[in-house]
């Protein structure tokens, strides 16, 4: 039997995905060669290849003047290729600093110009702020839109004087996509979007081609534009799944079924921890993330019982990051909303 799966990422994908992947591993489409096995050269795979980028494009409602890329690396990757396609020694770029992740992002910028951290919800981290100071002319505008170990997220983007750059690695395609002033997207798949190991980026075509031009090859954004996600040998796997879950979000209704749905699994754990006795949301109202509910327990011992029982329960992934302790329940896409259920049952037996 499946366990809920509460784990920040790799996470839960569809049922129907993971059925999808077994036969095709097996038999890509009535192929006699399983997806693992395909030549990416082969026009079995490049209709995998152009069904995943139709897919995303549908469920992004992404228009021709973005390009949709698959990039063969974690989100990380992005903290260090956009600086190096878009920010030079004499530029500035503005970074939006709400936790973990977009320190890590600041840290790969400072390497190649310098870095305004234009607002910080520092030390707590447990909000998104509410008014950012600008740069004078920024090269672009970074941000996470869900901050995963924390658990806070951007409501909508920062309202900036530049283009966006956005880390949308534990939301993307969890909500409608705000594309307007975004001029590139990333997002590493293992949350909602499929295996870990392979990011979605989605960029607009003339700001990749503002990019800097003299870096090896894998490093500038417009190779992959050029050569269509195929400079190298991509990930076949990851691809195929990727455009699998969105045609699985599609046939939930899209992103707008799919808000709604997150918006209910999250407003019945955060409706029992805002009324609970000993447990506490981490997060402020406002800032709250839909996708990783973050929260502590009035003293280490509940908490401690409490992960033991969830175990003992089959309710697996709620130890909050190692670097934050506490407990994190993560709620994408395909996470089910009997698994909420579940967890608020137990947490209740454990608020007396
Ligand atoms: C918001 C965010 N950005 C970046 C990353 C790093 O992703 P990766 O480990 O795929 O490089 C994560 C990791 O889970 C994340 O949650």
């Amino acid at each position: 039997m499946r366990k809920p799966n509460f784990s920040s990422g790799p996470a839960t994908l569809p049922e129907e995905v993971l059925r999808r992947a077994q036969e095709a591993i097996w038999d890509l489409d009535g192929s006699g060669i399983g997806i693992l096995e395909h030549s990416h050269r082969g026009k079995e795979f490049g209709r995998v290849l152009d069904g995943a980028e139709r897919a995303v494009r549908d469920v992004g409602n992404i228009g021709v003047d973005y390009a949709v890329l698959f990039v063969t690396a974690g989100a990380t990757q992005h903290f260090a290729m956009v600086p190096q396609n878009f920010l030079s020694p004499n530029e500035t770029a503005d970074y939006c600093h709400t936790g973990v992740w977009s320190g890590k992002a600041i840290e790969e910028a400072r390497r190649c110009g310098t870095v305004h951290v234009a607002c910080t919800s520092e030390p707590a981290f447990d909000h998104v702020p509410e008014r950012c100071s600008w740069s004078a002319s920024p090269r672009y505008v970074h941000y996470t839109s869900n901050e995963t170990i924390y658990g806070t997220q951007w409501v909508a983007p920062p309202r900036a004087p530049a283009p966006l750059v956005c880390d949308a690695s534990s939301d993307i395609f969890s909500r409608p996509l705000p594309l307007e002033n975004h001029a590139l997207i990333y997002a590493g798949a293992q949350k909602n979007l499929g295996p870990s190991g392979i990011s979605l980026v989605i960029a607009r075509k003339d700001f990749v081609e503002s990019g800097r031009s003299d870096l090896s090859p894998l490093n500038q954004y417009r190779t992959y534009v050029a050569e269509k996600s195929m400079h190298n040998t991509p990930n076949t796997f990851g691809i195929f799944i990727i455009g699998e879950t969105c045609r699985w979000i599609l046939a939930q209704g899209g992103l707008a079924a799919i808000d709604e749905r997150n918006r209910r699994k999250a407003a019945v754990l955060y409706d029992f921890l805002d009324h609970s006795k000993h447990w506490k949301p981490h997060a402020q109202r406002g800032s709250r993330s839909l996708m990783n509910v973050t929260f502590r327990a009035d003293t280490k011992e509940r908490e401690e019982a409490f992960v033991k029982a969830a175990e003992a329960a089959g309710l697996s992934g709620l130890k909050g990051h190692r670097s934050v302790g506490g407990m994190r329940a993560s709620l994408y896409n395909a996470f089910p909303e009997a698994g909420v259920k579940r967890l608020v049952e137990l947490l209740a037996e454990h608020d007396k």
